[in-house]
C-alpha cells in the first residue's frame, strides 16, 4: 500500500502523534534509519509494516554518533528518494528533527551501557556508542514504539539496545532481522556507494572470511584461534585491504569465546577497503 507519509520534525509533536495512535489502540512499529535507505532498511520496514498498525520510520543522520566530521560531511543524504521508498512501504510518519530539535543549546546528557560498548567497534571508535544509545533513546522517548527493529548487520549495535532497553525498563520490543545482502554476498550498506568498482570486488573477502569460518564450524572446528586464522587469511588475501578486528563472540553478551562449545557464537569483522570502513558478522553455529 503507497501512501505519502506524515512528515513530523520535532519530538513534541511525534509525542502528540503516538499518544493519540496508542490510546486508539495502534500497535506503534519504530525503524531508526540515517536515511539513504536501501533494501536492507525497507526488510526493516516491511517486518514492522507487518507487526503494528502505525508504522513511524525517522531519518536523522546523528552527529553524536560520527567519529570524523568528513564522514559526518560526506554521508549519503537522498532525502527525495527515502520518502518515496518509505510511501512505498506504507509509513505513516516520517520523524524527521532537526539537529537543532534533537540536540538543542545546553543539551548534555548521555546514556552509555558500559562493557558491551568497549570492544570491537567500540575500541576503534570512542564514544560512538554512547551517541547511538543516546539518540536511540531519544528516538524511543518521542515515538513511544511497543516495537523497534534493528538489522543484524550492525550486530554490536542491536546487542547494545537490546541492553539498554531491558536495563532502563524501556518495556517495548526491540527485534533483530537478518542482514540483506547483494546477489554475490556483499552486506548492504549506505556506505557502499563510496567503493570503486575494484574495491566493490575486494569487498567481497568480508562474506568469503565468514563462510570460511562457517564451513570449518561445520566441519567440527570448534577452537577459535583455527576459526580466527582461516577468515583472517581469505581477507588478508585480498589487496587493498586491511583489517580492523576479525574476532569471534558469545552472541548476546559479546564477551570474546576461546572455544565455540557451550556458546551461541557469531564471527565480527571490521575491514577497510582503501578508504572505505566494512563491518559484517555471521552465527556459526
Ligand atoms: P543506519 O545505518 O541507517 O541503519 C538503520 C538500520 O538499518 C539499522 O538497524 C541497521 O542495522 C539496519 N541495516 C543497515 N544495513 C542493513 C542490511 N544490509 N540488512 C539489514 N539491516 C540493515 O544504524 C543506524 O542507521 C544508526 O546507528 C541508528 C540506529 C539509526 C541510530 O542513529
Amino acid at each position: 500500500m503507497s501512501q505519502t507519509p506524515l512528515v513530523i520534525t520535532n519530538p513534541q509533536d511525534m509525542r502528540q502523534y503516538s499518544a493519540a495512535a496508542r490510546a486508539a489502540g495502534q500497535r506503534v512499529g519504530l525503524v531508526p534509519t540515517m536515511g539513504a535507505l536501501h533494501q536492507g532498511h525497507l526488510s526493516l520496514l516491511e517486518y514492522t509494516a507487518q507487526h503494528s498498525g502505525r508504522l513511524v520510520v525517522s531519518i536523522f543522520v546523528n552527529p553524536l554518533q560520527f567519529n570524523q566530521q568528513s564522514d559526518l560531511d560526506n554521508y549519503p543524504r537522498t532525502w527525495e528518494r527515502d520518502l518515496e521508498l518509505c510511501a512505498g512501504q506504507g509509513t505513516h510518519v516520517v520523524y524527521a528533527p532537526g539537529v537543532g530539535d534533537m540536540y538543542p543549546q545546553g543539551f548534555q546528557t548521555t546514556v552509555s551501557v558500559a562493557q558491551m560498548t568497549q570492544g570491537l567497534c567500540g575500541a576503534y571508535r570512542p564514544g560512538h556508542f554512547d551517541g547511538v544509545t543516546t539518540v536511540v533513546l531519544k528516538l524511543f522517548n518521542a515515538v513511544m514504539p511497543h516495537l523497534a527493529a534493528f538489522g543484524d548487520k550492525d550486530y554490536q549495535q542491536l546487542q547494545v539496545i537490546k541492553r539498554m532497553a531491558a536495563d532502563l525498563d524501556l518495556g517495548l520490543e526491540v527485534v533483530g532481522r537478518p542482514t540483506v545482502r547483494e546477489s554475490d554476498g556483499l552486506a548492504m550498506s549506505s556506505r557502499n556507494v563510496r567503493l570503486s568498482p575494484a574495491e566493490r570486488q575486494q569487498a567481497l573477502c568480508l562474506w568469503r572470511g565468514l563462510n570460511r569460518a562457517r564451513s570449518l564450524t561445520r566441519a567440527g572446528e570448534t577452537q577459535t584461534p583455527a576459526l580466527l586464522e582461516a577468515a583472517r587469511a581469505e581477507i588478508a588475501a585480498t589487496p587493498g585491504t586491511k583489517i580492523e578486528y576479525v574476532e569471534i563472540v558469545d552472541s548476546t553478551t559479546l564477551e570474546p569465546l576461546a572455544s565455540l562449545d557451550g556458546h551461541r557464537a557469531r564471527m565480527v569483522m571490521a575491514v577497510w577497503v582503501g578508504g572505505t570502513r566494512l563491518i559484517d558478522n555471521m552465527a556459526l553455529n
